[in-house]
């Protein structure tokens, strides 16, 4: 068993971590996150979703997020666009790479985007278009992979079903979604096998909420398959409007930590990303989310004082 040498991690804490967030987080607040994070040595900062102020409050300064970062050449700022509105607003702001975000449940495709999941797909081939014809990246995401809030248990083969699609359609990643954490290694391995009959598993990355605590389990689990993509959220902020009781992703530190420990290159400086995860709690008022961050940070203050 070999394990892949290299992982590039997804940071999605500016939005799926703050999605979720009562209180307005101030635009400014967004914008040096994003940035932080991308100093960090983070490959791909996720800045900001171009979805319906209705719907996520906290995501309507998109515009100005994405039109404002100070860049960081050779990182990637991905941002979600479930339509071709979402996505012209987001070309408009200068997004040079999109995500498309469908679901393996029925219900949950309803909650979260209005509509089914064959009427998802429907609304996500103009997008997927648009993007080719604008040399834009195209990422696809897949919520409730191992089960679903209001349905139970999800199978791998209508998860299988969807990545497909969705490959097909253009995106050069697919991102496997345990919305609410209920998966468990076994589970996992047998979802990534049944993606893996319809999309190589270099195109395929785990996207795992940590509600039930086995996230750093099933990633442990899918390097063992050869899935070399994870998507994680600093100080494991987050959570899914949609889906109660979720929280939030993997803390991106957790996962540099266990990284480094197998010996795995990341090119993430763990103990900026330590700060940074106790900076933006502090901002936040709550408690960071990971256990290897809250471990360094001790140490950090002990050998200071
Ligand atoms: P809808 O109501 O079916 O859309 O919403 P509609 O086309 O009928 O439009 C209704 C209104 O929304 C109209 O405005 C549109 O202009 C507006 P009104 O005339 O009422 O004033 N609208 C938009 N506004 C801004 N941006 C847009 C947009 N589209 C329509 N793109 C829609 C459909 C998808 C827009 C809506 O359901 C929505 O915004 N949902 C939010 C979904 C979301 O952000 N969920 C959280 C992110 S996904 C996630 O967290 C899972 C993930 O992390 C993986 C995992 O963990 O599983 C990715
Ligand atoms: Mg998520």
């Amino acid at each position: 068993m070999r394990l892949p040498q290299r992982v590039r991690i997804v940071e999605v804490g500016p939005r799926d971590g703050l999605q979720n967030e009562k209180r307005e987080v101030p635009t400014a607040v967004k914008l040096e996150l994003i940035e932080r994070l991308a100093d960090a040595g983070l490959p791909a900062v996720e800045a900001t979703a171009f979805v319906s102020p209705k719907w996520v409050p906290q995501m309507a300064d998109h515009t100005e997020v994405l039109e404002r970062i100070r860049r960081r050449p050779g990182v990637a700022y991905p941002v979600l666009t479930p339509n071709l509105k979402g996505f012209e607003a987001a070309r408009a702001a200068g997004a040079t790479e999109v995500a498309i975000f469908g679901a393996a449940s029925e219900a949950f495709s309803k909650r979260n985007i209005n509509c089914s999941i064959a009427e998802s797909l429907e609304r996500f081939r103009p997008v997927a278009d648009a993007a080719r014809e604008a040399n834009i990246t195209l990422r696809g995401y897949i919520s409730c992979v191992v089960g679903c809030p209001y349905e139970g248990e999800v199978k791998p083969q209508q998860v299988a079903e969807v990545a497909a699609a969705l490959y097909a359609m253009g995106c050069y990643e697919v991102s496997l979604g345990d919305t609410i954490g209920v998966g468990t290694p076994a589970k996992i391995q047998a979802m990534i096998e049944a993606c893996a009959e319809r999309v190589p598993i270099e195109k395929l990355a785990g996207h795992y909420h940590d509600t039930y605590g086995q996230a750093l389990a099933n990633i442990y689990a899918s390097l063992e398959l050869g899935v070399a993509t994870f998507d994680a959220s600093v100080a494991g902020l987050g959570g899914c409007p949609y889906a109660a009781g979720a929280s939030g992703n993997v803390a991106t530190e957790d996962v540099v930590y266990l990284l480094n420990g197998l010996g795995i290159e990341s090119g993430i400086d763990l103990e900026r990303v330590v700060a940074i995860g106790q900076w933006i709690c502090g901002v936040l008022g709550r408690e960071p989310s990971t256990k290897a961050g809250r471990a360094i940070a001790a140490k950090t203050v002990k050998a200071g004082a």
